[in-house]
């Protein structure tokens, strides 16, 4: 008598495979991409909204997520720019969903989330709350401005 049933073999093999599958998957994505959102250890300094510019293209800015609004409101970086977004709460559970952009992350207090964001095209970016934060959630709302620099395409006066 076999110790192991001939379709126990195949479900063995198969969940062996799929397995396989999603660590394979996992690793890939690992590698091909570095900006999946990551989550920090949580330190105060996050609490206080800021934009910095580390060099022409490269912004940082820390976005406090509280009842009903986002701070800074208003982002404006040129075009091209790449800007790391590192997003908390100072209350309650609010989302933080950039449009047309694969944004989708959540704001919680006493955790930083972080996600890199590259604007290559110029416009308006809603940011939205897309996670339900009491009577005044869907009025909650900021905006990021990509423009072309002065000096450049836009202002030929300058
Ligand atoms: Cu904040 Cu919904």
């Amino acid at each position: 008598m076999s110790a192991i049933d001939k379709s126990e073999k195949k479900v063995l093999l198969v969940t062996g495979s799929v397995l396989s599958l999603f660590i394979f998957s996992i690793l890939y994505a690992r590698g091909r991409n570095n900006d999946l959102p990551e989550c920090l250890p949580f330190n105060k300094t996050y609490l206080e909204p800021k934009v910095t510019r580390l060099d022409k293209e490269t912004y940082q800015v820390y976005a406090v997520a509280q009842m009903w609004q986002f701070q800074p409101s208003q982002i404006v970086v040129p075009v091209g720019s790449e800007v790391d977004f590192f997003v908390t709460s100072k209350d309650v559970v609010h989302g933080f969903n950039i449009t047309e952009k694969n944004v989708n992350m959540m704001a919680i207090y006493g955790n930083i989330n972080k996600t890199t964001v590259k604007f290559e095209k110029p416009g308006i970016y809603k940011i939205i709350c897309h996670e339900y934060c009491g009577i005044g959630h869907q009025g909650m709302q900021a905006e990021v401005i990509v423009n072309y620099p002065p000096g450049t395409i836009n202002n030929k006066n300058q």
